[in-house]
């Protein structure tokens, strides 16, 4: 498995370094927030090559009160921490090993819509991207409930900055639109990722350790 998983992270580093005009931005070291119709789902700081990881996900009520959780995964401790701001106190839990698979969003994702060797399917002008966006798509019909799902992501051309995801339902029978939604990229930067990201927010004697 640890050997599956160099090998994995070895070709995505060589695959970075052959990134081309055209393709689906695949960097491993890069933060993002991600958002769902306007509200903010999860935050993402990873640097393969320093062996560092922060996933935070925020409760899904948009509660203040009740926060959300934070992985913290640092390789050179072997151990991932995760910080449960939605227990009273809040509670830390200092796991064995490195963290799940969660951690691989960006690549799981450029994946699902072709791999980062796909060349993209249109470019579309679009105020989001202050001009053009490189747009990949993907489409799949479903016939029990007749609907048609088009998804498309949304690559700034100028910068190769993933800004949005939006999913569009259609009516399978008649083709009209049901419903869209958004899912946006904010905050993203590639390149190196503050230090800071990976601060353990609590002290790490007061963690649980199974
Ligand atoms: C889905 O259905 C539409 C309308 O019948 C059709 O044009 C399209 O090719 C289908 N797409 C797939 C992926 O089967």
């Amino acid at each position: 498995m640890q050997a599956m998983t160099t090998v994995t992270v070895l070709l995505l580093t060589l695959w970075s370094s052959h990134f081309t005009t055209g393709q689906i931005p695949n960097p491993d070291q890069y933060r993002f927030t991600w958002t769902s119709d306007g509200v903010a789902q999860e935050r993402y700081a990873i640097d393969k090559k320093a062996g560092k990881m922060s996933r935070l996900w925020f409760s899904n009520t948009g509660d203040e009160e009740f926060g959300g959780n934070q992985d913290i995964y640092v390789r050179d401790d072997s151990r991932t921490y995760l910080f449960n701001f939605m227990a009273q106190p809040p509670q830390c839990i200092a796991n064995r090993g490195g963290p799940y698979n969660e951690m691989n969003f960006w690549p799981n994702l450029v994946q699902s819509f072709g791999g980062e060797q796909k060349k993209y399917d249109e470019l579309l002008f679009d105020p989001d991207c202050d001009g053009t966006c490189l747009t990949w798509k993907t489409e799949y019909n479903e016939t029990y409930h007749h609907y048609r799902y088009v998804n498309r992501l949304y690559v700034k051309k100028a910068e190769k900055k993933p800004i949005k995801i939006v999913l569009k339902t259609y009516d399978l029978n008649t083709g009209s639109l049901v419903s869209t939604s958004v899912t946006r990229f904010i905050n993203w930067v590639t390149g190196n990722v503050p230090d800071y990201e990976y601060d353990y927010p609590m002290d790490l004697e007061t963690c649980f350790k199974p």
